[in-house]
């Protein structure tokens, strides 16, 4: 990562005030994850890429979930050890752009929330190429993934270097926005995934299940 926007200095720089001046409402969070560990039997193990100072851990330990964590900022994960429920927690320091340090075959869901892809280096065909190559490596079949964007239009943005086919996309408002799903192109479309894009009480989410059956379009 290199010093700018989204780079690691710029997330140690930010941890210390990132949960009382960026992070989503708490209350919202909580509400959103409750929903989303319903899909998951007690015991399942979730990937928690870029955990930040680990606001999901309280939530998904008590669902009895297994929670590996993986954030590239020293001083994030470092405001992350001060939760009371960090010592259950597996946590890496890693690069989510690199090879990730997880077993194959190793993982039932696989969390990236709050706008955790929304700075890929470089080309960002390539960038999510890698993060769609992990996923499908340490992922069982029919892992959840859930990808968190703080409003629709950043997941069109950030969704969109995918090269995606287009849905329309209704918010509770009622207008209309083009979200950008991925189908046939590369990067995380290689999973063989369909996201849906729906509205979430922190923003907005693309969630789905990897396929069961292995994909053809590796
Ligand atoms: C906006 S915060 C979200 C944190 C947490 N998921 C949450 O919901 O509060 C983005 C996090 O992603 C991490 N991150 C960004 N780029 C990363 C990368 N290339 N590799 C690993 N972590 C990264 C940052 O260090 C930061 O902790």
């Amino acid at each position: 990562m290199s010093d700018g926007p989204g780079s690691e200095a710029f997330f140690d720089r930010l941890a210390r005030r990132y949960e009382r001046t960026f992070a989503p409402d708490a209350r919202a969070t909580e509400v959103d994850l409750r929903s989303l560990v319903t899909q998951l039997a007690a015991g399942a193990t979730v990937l928690d890429v870029g955990c930040g100072t680990g606001r999901a851990w309280p939530v998904l330990l008590a669902a009895e979930l297994r929670v590996i964590a993986m954030d590239a900022s020293a001083e994030m994960l470092r405001e992350a050890e001060r939760r009371s429920s960090a010592e259950r927690v597996v946590r890496l320091r890693a690069d989510l752009y690199r090879p990730w340090p997880v077993a194959d075959r190793s993982i039932d869901a696989i969390f990236a929330l709050h706008a955790v892809l929304a700075h890929p280096p470089g080309d960002p065909r390539t960038a999510w190429a890698h993060v769609g190559r992990e996923i499908r490596r340490v992922a069982h079949e029919g892992a959840i993934l859930a990808i968190d964007f703080p409003a629709p239009s950043w997941a069109k943005r950030h969704l969109e270097p995918l090269g995606a086919d287009r849905y329309l996309y209704r918010d509770e408002q009622g207008a209309e926005i083009v979200a950008l799903v991925p189908e046939p192109a590369d990067g995380l479309a290689a999973l063989g995934l369909s996201l849906s894009l729906a509205p979430c009480a922190t923003g907005v989410r693309a969630s789905g299940r990897l396929p069961t059956a292995p994909s053809s379009r590796t």
